[in-house]
């Protein structure tokens, strides 16, 4: 993390050699969890950006999977052809170099644009539902925060993938700066979708990701409560990079001895 001449960066830090670089300090894993289109992917990578963390966003891993099982009409009453099926897939996360992000890859080929759908976002909840499918992502999510330095948004990360994790944060808005939020990322898309029908959309996803058996989305306990509906993504950022800087801190105290 270089900060220019006579700067301070994110953490109020001055480009001297007194700086604290949370590159040098015991990595931690920093779980964002809250509601469809909050702005938790935004905040997540840009968090990851500045502590120099892996981002992964779990929800399209789920949308992923969504895409493969339309692609290849696997029923979701069938859990024989959900387990074959999950055997067939593979999801990576590639950089790619011209957007300097972060993109979705299924068996290979890029599906980023793909999964941002709407015919997914419909039918994503109900496949994110599916026991055999968030066992089988979760145990690869596990794998990918194995050596900590992550950030990683989604549902069920501080309460079923890493209930560990040294920070958790649960985001939420109200549900018409929601909508508001999600139509023009949709719109930047050439995606033109009417606001009634995204309010409908998330409350229905909203609605099946609370109250579904396995893994329901709730804040867990020990989680920061991050409400966005009237603060800018600089200053969502700046909150999760401040909390990160102090647990990174608190973890360096603990491993040293201190009380
Ligand atoms: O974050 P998103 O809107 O792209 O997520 C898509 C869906 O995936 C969401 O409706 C719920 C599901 N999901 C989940 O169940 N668990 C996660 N860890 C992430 C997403």
């Amino acid at each position: 993390m270089s900060i220019p001449d006579g700067q301070t960066d994110a953490f109020g830090n001055r480009n001297s050699s007194h700086c604290i670089f949370p590159d040098r300090m015991k990595k931690i894993i920093v779980a964002i969890d809250g509601y469809s289109a909050c702005g938790k992917s935004t905040t997540a990578k840009k968090v990851a950006e500045k502590l120099k963390y892996a981002y992964i966003d779990t929800g399209a891993m789920y949308r992923a999977v969504t895409l493969y099982f339309h692609q290849n009409y696997v029923t979701l009453t069938h859990p024989r052809e959900i387990a074959e099926a999950l055997q067939n897939i593979q999801i990576q996360f590639k950089h790619n170099p011209k957007t300097q992000k972060s993109e979705t890859y299924l068996n290979g080929l890029n599906v980023e644009e793909e999964i941002r759908k709407m015919y997914i976002s419909e039918n994503v909840s109900e496949v994110s539902a599916v026991p055999e499918v968030r066992k089988a992502l979760v145990a690869q999510q596990q794998k990918m925060g194995q050596k900590r330095g992550i950030v990683m948004d989604g549902r069920d990360i501080g309460t079923k993938v890493f209930p560990d994790a040294e920070l958790k944060i649960f985001m939420n808005a109200d549900m018409t700066v929601r909508a508001h939020r999600r139509q023009l990322e949709l719109m930047q898309k050439g995606d033109l979708v009417d606001l009634d029908d995204i309010v409908a959309n998330l409350k229905h996803r909203d609605l099946l990701d609370t109250t579904r058996k396995e893994s329901p989305l709730v804040q867990s306990p020990d989680a920061y409560l991050l409400d966005t509906t009237y603060i800018t993504v600089d200053e969502q950022i700046e909150f999760v990079v401040n909390l990160a800087i102090s647990k990174m801190i608190e973890k360096e105290k603990n491993s040293n001895g201190h009380a």
